[in-house]
């Protein structure tokens, strides 16, 4: 029996808005070091595009503070297990769009950006119990896609499939410039030599752990930020986005 025309023209254009909806989420997944502004850019793209923002590098640094404060034993497997298990971490947006990171209901934000949570996060997320956690977590949470998730290995492991994956990188001098300007906004004065030291510290564990190392994948696209701005780096993910947005509405 055929339907009433106007049943068939709000089916056709309802076909329509769920295919156009569908082809615009797709995952951004940006890895890189630590400092060259990946969370800065992901969260402006990630506002441009409106999509949601997922910065997997405060879950384990949430998980760190959580550990510091239990004293748990980074070699004690089963006081790690009981301590994931008792671990909750959310995003939550403030009135003025400003995400922050809550642990078990209460914000950690400012503490996790904090210098002693740097020099300890590495050690804890090299762990393979945390990342295990972690990722299963991350994958729930990009789901529904239309996301940008950044840290160090979401194109490599969380999302493979990601349909745009980016690698950022930057001079270390450079990043340790801004990585003490930012530290020194929260009234963390570190010598240069100290936030530079940090970070080669970082850089090294990051890429040298066995647990999902930092990799640059094969078909991840670079940006270095060194001479760059932070909102020219904004633009440069939209415009790869909207590239890859493109080309999956002509393939369809
Ligand atoms: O991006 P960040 O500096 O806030 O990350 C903090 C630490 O967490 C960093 O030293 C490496 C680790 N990390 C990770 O191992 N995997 C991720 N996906 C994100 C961060």
């Amino acid at each position: 029996m055929r339907q009433p025309l106007l049943f068939r023209l709000f089916l056709r254009f309802s076909l329509f808005l769920c295919k156009y909806t569908f082809m615009q989420n797709i995952i951004i997944a940006i890895d890189g070091h630590s400092s060259c502004g990946k969370s800065s850019t992901a969260k402006g793209a990630a506002a441009h595009l409106g999509y949601t923002y997922i910065d997997t590098g405060a879950m384990y640094r949430a998980v760190t503070f959580y550990f510091l404060e239990k004293h748990i034993s980074l070699s004690n497997d089963k006081e790690v297990a009981q301590a994931l298990d008792e671990i909750n971490i959310e995003f939550r947006t403030d009135s003025k769009g400003k995400s922050h990171t809550y642990l078990n209901g209460k914000s950690v934000e400012n503490e996790i950006r904090k210098l002693y949570i740097a020099n300890k996060v590495s050690e804890v997320s090299a762990l393979a119990a945390v990342r295990h956690e972690m990722v299963a977590q991350q994958r729930k949470m990009g789901k529904k896609k239309g996301i940008v998730m950044d840290g160090r290995d979401i194109g490599s492991v969380v999302f493979p499939e990601a349909e745009l994956k980016i690698f950022m990188t930057a001079d270390p001098l450079i990043r340790a410039q801004r990585r003490q300007a930012e530290l020194m906004e929260k009234g963390d004065l570190m010598s240069f030599e100290d936030v530079l030291e940090n970070l080669k510290k970082r850089d090294h564990i990051d890429s040298t752990r066995s647990e999902s190392p930092l990799v640059q994948v094969a078909d991840a696209q670079i940006i270095d930020t060194s001479y760059m701005t932070l909102d020219e780096q904004i633009d440069m993910v939209c415009i790869m986005a909207d590239q890859v947005m493109a080309h999956k509405l002509d393939k369809n």
